[in-house]
């Protein structure tokens, strides 16, 4: 049935000092290689997103995989407050599908796009005139589907300017509500983002009757200038990802953008419908189930961005916080109080921490947790927010009925080599043991688990981290593996290194399996092939 017989609520045009947010952290973001989430880690985030006031959420690829589709469907069946939108390339069977799955939801919408700029017009061989018709023809038929139609130029910002202005005329033209002009290699800059997206509004017929989006790749780490610059020049939608997560440097980061628009809005005046106070939990969740850590110093959700360690930042913090704070750490959902835990704290405690941090939990899911947290109190003297959230990721990972489980695990190290892992692992079910020696520790309890289990997955990445300081500290193990194109990132955290080394391996294993045989024919995954646009 044709959308505009529907009932559903059209998108009101938002008054001229709103920006909309519109977060692609489950496509774009999760695109990135290693960054794949499972089925329930989506639906996870989507409806964090939802909740803290996202206006659009872009869902996912339905056409790139079964699980993809899945996915999108069930968001969009979920969904409250936000639009639910799915990207589809410029073809006929993208978009049915990607209305498929988007159909469900209050408010869908569907994105579709095709490379404009010289280099991409040479990819499916389309001169300037077949394009032209190419976009005409699919943006009708989103359109006959849905009445809410985004439509982008990728790689906009090195198309030429009279070509770019011709086809986004045929887009509005066609029934495109919202166009999206993305800098698609991050090789613009503010003061030529805002001008592109002036001289659009200017020169192209019907533009003011559409709402102008700007999407940002932060290859010179300028993403959130250019989108902020973009606003600057009029456009009224930002695409941005939780923790600028995205492809090579990401996308323009959520957190920042929004936070810039509410700590400067004398000279930016423009606002979103973030509760910024949500910004926190939903920065750590993207980080846990991506497998993408925030560094340090990231602008608003490091670690360190509200940290005074010098004598003299703390003297001022003490006199008046403003001295060196020009936002409030509460005002992205951070406790002023760091609590620390310890193998003394009650449950109730420990509830009440955990909903601090954002997870809200049943009885009994407390209850297990409690076991686990005792555990790591009785190992660990002092328990730190950090610690609660790794063994939190921890908890719901091992939630999962997966097929490959580490029983037991003894590694005998020592100056003279070679080491040896003696384990003990589930493989569906059924507990299997072995011996392997290996180039230390961690290589040992990795050709373990290779004996038990064969497989042909490469290791891409293995990383180490501590969660905090002292030689207590947990270790957090972030593994990725690569199996025919297709990746996956395991994590796990623990006081032994090799533990959670071991637990991460298997839990990217566990994932690889889980997207075997999960792409549809001709579909990468992960990558997208633009050829394949007919
Ligand atoms: O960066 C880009 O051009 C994209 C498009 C699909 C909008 O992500
Ligand atoms: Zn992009």
């Amino acid at each position: 049935m044709n959308d505009h017989e529907t009932d559903r609520p059209a998108m009101p045009k938002p008054p001229r000092d709103r920006v909309l947010i519109f977060d692609t952290t489950l496509r774009d973001g999760e695109q990135s290689p290693g960054a794949t989430m499972t089925h329930d880690e989506k639906l996870e985030i989507a409806g964090l997103l939802d909740e803290m006031g996202v206006d659009i959420i872009e869902a996912g690829f339905p056409i790139a995989s079964e699980g993809d589709f899945h996915a999108v469907s069930e968001i969009a069946k979920l969904s409250r407050n936000s639009v639910i939108c799915g990207l589809a390339r410029a073809n006929f069977k993208d978009i049915d599908r990607c209305w498929e799955a988007v159909k469900h939801a209050r408010a869908p919408r569907i994105h579709t796009f095709i490379g404009t700029s010289p280099l991409h017009r040479a990819i499916p061989n389309l001169d300037r005139d077949q394009m032209a018709e190419r976009i005409h023809d699919t943006v009708t038929h989103a359109r006959n589907l849905c009445d809410n139609i985004q439509w982008s130029p990728m790689d906009a910002t090195r198309t030429e300017e009279d070509y770019l202005c011709r086809v986004v005329e045929i887009a509005i033209k066609a029934g495109a509500t919202t166009i999206n002009i993305p800098d698609t290699v991050g090789y613009t800059a503010p003061r030529e983002s805002a001008d592109l997206i002036r001289m659009l509004i200017e020169k192209v017929p019907g533009a003011d009757e559409v709402i102008f989006a700007t999407h940002c790749h932060n290859d010179l780490g300028m993403a959130t200038a250019n989108a902020l610059a973009a606003v600057e020049g009029g456009a009224r939608q930002i695409e941005c990802t939780i923790n600028g997560l995205g492809e090579r440097a990401g996308n323009t980061a959520l957190e920042e953008v929004v936070m810039a628009l509410k700590v400067r809005n004398d000279i930016m005046p423009w606002h979103t419908g973030i509760d910024t106070t949500k910004i926190m939990n939903i920065s750590r969740r993207v980080a846990a189930v991506s497998g993408f850590a925030v560094q340090f110093n990231k602008a608003i959700v490091g670690k360190n961005a509200f940290a005074h360690e010098s004598g003299i930042h703390q003297d001022g913090m003490l006199k008046n916080a403003e001295t060196f704070e020009i936002m409030r750490p509460s005002d992205v959902g951070l406790s002023d109080t760091n609590l620390v835990m310890g193998k003394h704290s009650g449950r109730a405690a420990l509830r009440a921490k955990l909903k601090d941090l954002g997870f809200d939990l049943a009885d009994n899911q407390l209850k297990d947790v409690f076991v686990r947290f005792k555990a790591l109190a009785d190992r660990k003297k002092e328990v730190y927010d950090d610690d609660l959230v790794a063994l939190m990721r921890d908890q719901s990972a091992d939630e999962q009925s997966d097929r490959l489980q580490i029983k037991k695990l003894r590694v005998v190290c020592g100056t003279e080599g070679p080491q040896t892992a003696d384990l003990t692992m589930s493989i569906d079910g059924k507990d299997h043991q072995i011996e392997a020696t290996g180039d230390g520790p961690v290589d040992a309890t990795f050709n373990a688990v290779k004996a038990l289990f064969q497989h042909n997955a490469r290791l891409q990445l293995y990383q180490v981290h501590a969660v905090t300081e002292g030689t207590d500290a947990q270790a957090t193990v972030s593994v990725r593996m690569e199996e025919e194109g297709r990746i996956a990132t395991g994590q796990s955290a623990d006081t032994d290194t090799v533990v959670a080394s071991a637990k991460a391996y298997v839990n990217a294993l566990n994932r690889l399996l889980v997207r075997r045989g999960q792409a549809e024919p001709g579909y990468d995954v992960k990558g997208v092939s633009y050829k394949d646009v007919g």
